[in-house]
């Protein structure tokens, strides 16, 4: 099975940025504990500030892959052209927060994206993360 994680703009601070909202992990040491997790899944990850690699990515991916964990961060809030790629690709995409979107500014309450994904976890720190995995490797979906 294979899954890739998107990540969006600032993500690539995760550890420094913020902490008493985003913990004081690094992704990349989160990610190596997350595979030692799911040794049957083939997990990529990436990770983009630019709206426009975020497209090509999902582009990319989104007709061979078998699920998408997709945290567009920022973009998540005001991304059309996030939203319209979710919508044209095959691949699944699950939405995740790392923090409680619905309990922050309101700005942040609002989400362009939610609509075309599978579903969305958010506010459960990066256990989210691997909340996602689960739901794409447990069967059955429905
Ligand atoms: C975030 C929430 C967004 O509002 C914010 O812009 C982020 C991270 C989260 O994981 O909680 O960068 O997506």
């Amino acid at each position: 099975m294979k899954i890739i994680i998107i990540n969006g703009p600032n993500l690539n601070l995760l550890g420094k940025r913020e902490p008493g909202i985003y913990g004081n992990l690094d992704f990349e040491t989160f990610l190596s504990q997350l595979k030692a997790g799911f040794p049957g899944v083939d997990l990529d990850y990436y990770q983009s500030n630019l709206e426009g690699k975020i497209v090509d990515k999902l582009q990319e991916v989104g007709y061979s892959y078998d699920g998408v964990v997709l945290n567009a961060a920022a973009y998540t809030h005001t991304s059309i052209a996030i939203a319209d790629a979710i919508a044209a690709i095959d691949t699944p995409v699950l939405e995740v927060h790392i923090s409680n979107i619905h309990g922050r500014e309101a700005f942040r309450q609002k989400s362009m994206i939610s609509g075309n994904c599978i579903g969305m976890i958010a506010g459960l720190g990066l256990k989210g993360y691997q909340l996602a995995l689960h739901y794409f490797t447990d069967s059955p979906h429905d």
